[in-house]
């Protein structure tokens, strides 16, 4: 095996975050590994959308680092993690209202790594647009469409940045029983056609069991556990906190 199989595509060492006086992630140590789908989840405040942001070079760490395919990315800003291969998309859609769907996605691609000429751009263009079922309205405006499908946009535009990662902060919030599943099948069909690691913040921890290779559980900017699904549901820690916020939903 050469040695960029063994090295983990995301490796965080001792990863801590302060602000001020409180200390929001403690310490965190996990790999990220090529491919995978990882699961993150954690009561509200547990320092899951910081660690998404430590990882993509929103936020900068306190303490400790984060190795991108052995590369030291926690002083880097975010678009040259984003050039790397580390994209990301936010629990409220942030997307373009004034440009149509279709220049939308392609605006991802210009974030996207250097040296791809402009032609192939919108071979990639129309293919991501296929992955995330925006081909009917590709031409249509985005300032009236509905949170499905301005999801859609801003996951096509972060697919476009070609990653090798993408982080993806509660992508499920506000969608309602066969949104959710529409969005699901998406992201299998991007899982299956891409050669990319999909790191999946998410409250809902039913829906992360059925997609995930392994999940990770964050309490109090701690790792109480990180396992493959079967192990993870089946530890009492995880139902205690879960079961005791109602939430094993
Ligand atoms: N910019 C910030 N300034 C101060 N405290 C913050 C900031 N961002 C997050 N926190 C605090 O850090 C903790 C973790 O927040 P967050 O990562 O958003 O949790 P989660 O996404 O798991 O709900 C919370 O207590 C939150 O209030
Ligand atoms: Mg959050």
């Amino acid at each position: 095996m050469s040695s960029s199989a063994l090295t983990p595509l995301m490796a965080l060492k001792e990863v801590t975050r302060t602000f001020g006086s409180f200390t929001a992630i403690d310490g965190i140590s996990f790999d990220i590994h090529r491919g995978e789908v990882l699961g993150i989840a954690g009561p509200n405040g547990a320092g899951k959308t910081t660690t998404l942001n430590l990882c993509t070079g929103v936020l900068p760490v306190s303490s400790g680092q984060i190795l991108f395919e052995g590369q030291q990315v926690d002083k880097l800003p975010a678009h040259r993690c984003c050039h790397l291969g580390i994209a990301r998309t936010f629990q409220i859609p942030k997307i373009f209202s004034s440009m149509n769907t279709w220049k939308n996605v392609y605006t991802g691609s210009r974030f996207g790594r250097p040296g791809i000429e402009r032609t192939k751009y919108d071979a990639h263009v129309s293919e991501v647009i296929d992955l995330v079922e925006l081909s009917e309205s590709k031409l249509m405006p985005v300032s009236d469409s509905d949170l499905l499908t301005r999801k859609r946009i801003m996951l096509g535009a972060a697919l476009c940045s070609r990653p090798k990662i993408l982080f993806l902060d509660e992508p499920l919030a506000g969608l309602n029983a066969d949104e959710m599943d529409t969005f699901i099948d998406i992201f299998r069909r991007i899982h299956a056609s891409l050669d990319v690691a999909l790191v999946i913040v998410e409250h809902k921890i039913r829906a992360l069991e059925l997609l995930s290779d392994r999940i990770l559980i964050l309490n109090f900017g701690s790792v109480l556990t990180i396992d493959e699904p079967s192990v993870v549901m089946s530890d009492p820690e995880v139902i205690e906190i879960y079961l005791g916020k109602g939430n094993l939903a």
